[in-house]
């Protein structure tokens, strides 16, 4: 079960983020914030207490807040973003950090490791790493061997296609995942029951486990009904202004 989630308000600046896809346009400002308004009210409906982070301006993509940092059962890891734009970020979300987790249990990926939590899927005391363009080999020895220390465990998943690790697949507990394009066939996911998505509704298989609720993108219906199909109560969330910046709904919080 989760306690606590982190946000942090998308900024102005957001306009001007990455983007793999700018033929979907730049997002509309406004409803960007109410769609974040509607991602706190649906998480806080899941029992979670959400501390909500100040726009940060410096920061484009700063409100994917799951990015600079992995949050386990048993220590915090600051990440090394691989991203320029998006490095600084690390020094942002520690503060946060620090009033969950004392000092010896906040751990740090150097460089020239990199590594970004949307790269991250955690299974229990179980973390797969995807090695992307964000997260490199060094970046993934930091890590497994910060999990080591702690008692829990991790691998390495090759990703061909995508941004994230967590953009195909997304973990649902009770041995059910989201998997979509190259995830389908991996062999590292074979032992899970996996619900395949369907090409045209890829993007949604970024969906998040809350504490028994899976919070679904609103617009993608062969997801939802898949989801609840398998036993889930579903929470819609719009999410389309922070699609236009290859972010979903994991990207936009730390859980934990
Ligand atoms: N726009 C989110 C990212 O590229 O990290």
């Amino acid at each position: 079960m989760f306690q606590n989630v982190i946000v942090r308000r998308p900024c102005r600046a957001m306009v001007e983020g990455i983007t793999s896809c700018p033929e979907l346009g730049k997002p509309d400002y406004e409803l960007a914030l109410q769609q974040h308004d509607a991602y706190i009210a649906a998480l806080r409906q899941c029992g979670v207490q959400v501390t909500v982070l100040e726009a940060d301006e410096r920061y484009p993509d700063s409100c994917f807040v799951e990015d600079p940092a992995v949050i386990t059962r048993k220590c915090a890891i600051i990440t090394n973003p691989g991203a320029a734009s998006r490095n600084g970020e690390k020094d942002e979300i520690v503060g946060a950090v620090r009033k969950f987790f004392p000092e010896d249990k906040i751990e740090y990926i150097t460089a020239p490791g990199t590594l970004e939590g949307g790269d991250v899927m955690m299974v229990g005391d179980h973390f797969y790493v995807g090695r992307s363009a964000r997260t490199n080999a060094e970046g993934i020895r930091q890590f497994l061997a910060i999990l080591e220390k702690h008692g829990l465990t991790g691998s390495e998943v090759t990703l061909e296609k995508v941004l994230h690790l967590k953009t195909g697949v997304n973990y649902l507990e009770n041995g059910k995942m989201l998997v979509s394009g190259e995830f389908v066939a991996k062999p590292e996911f074979a032992r899970y029951e996996r619900i395949e998505i369907p090409e045209a509704e890829a993007y949604a298989a970024n969906c998040i486990w809350v504490n028994g609720t899976v919070i679904v993108p609103m617009g993608y219906p062969a997801v939802e009904a898949a989801v609840r199909a398998a036993g889930y109560p579903v929470l819609l969330v719009d999410t389309s202004e922070y699609r236009k910046l290859d972010g979903g709904l994991s990207c936009l919080s730390l859980r934990f």
